[in-house]
């Protein structure tokens, strides 16, 4: 549901074939799988992710850590790098904190400014949303719609923070 919240203006991408990447495996370097270079070739085009995850085991699912280790490479041509990221996770009773905090405490070492605040974690929900996301209890629905907003905002302030002359 939250890209729902996104404004019009905004060209917005949609990426929810992430699980049709292959596992890394700098063995398939050589020759690489379609979607990977369609993957590369949208985040290049791209100004800022904005990665929903959940969490497992106190840290980010293997496909959104996935996802992003194919865009570290080549080192010399890190698609990733000068991206503006931010996350929002649903997750069990933590929020998906770790799962955040995790690809955070290395993201700014590949070049990509991370936007931590607010941070967007929502704790026990997937019992109350169906399968496109949206909830009948009005109190999740609003809590997601201002939350996506403020994230939103953070982002374009980060863009402008990096794009600013120094
Ligand atoms: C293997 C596994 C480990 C998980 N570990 C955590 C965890 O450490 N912390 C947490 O808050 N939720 C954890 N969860 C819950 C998930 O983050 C998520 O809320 C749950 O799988 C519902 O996902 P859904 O929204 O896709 O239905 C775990 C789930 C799985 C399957």
């Amino acid at each position: 549901v939250a890209h729902e919240q996104l404004p019009a203006d905004l060209h917005v991408e949609i990426v929810d074939w992430i699980d049709q990447l292959p596992w890394m495996n700098p063995d398939l370097e050589d020759d690489l799988p379609e979607a990977v270079i369609r993957w590369r070739e949208l985040v290049r085009e791209a100004d800022a992710l904005i990665i929903g995850l959940p969490e497992y085991n106190y840290g980010p699912s293997p496909l959104a850590k996935n996802a992003i280790d194919w865009i570290t490479r080549p080192p010399h041509d890190r698609v990733i790098t000068g991206k503006v990221i931010a996350f929002m996770s649903s997750a069990g009773r933590s929020g998906g904190a770790n799962a955040q905090q995790g690809l955070s405490a290395f993201l700014p070492f590949l070049g990509a400014v991370v936007v931590t605040e607010p941070p967007v974690q929502f704790a026990s929900i997937a019992e109350h949303l169906d399968a496109d996301g949206h909830s009948t209890d009005a109190a999740i629905e609003a809590s997601v719609t201002e939350a996506v907003a403020s994230k939103l905002a953070a982002v374009v302030h980060a863009l402008e923070q990096r794009d600013a002359p120094t």
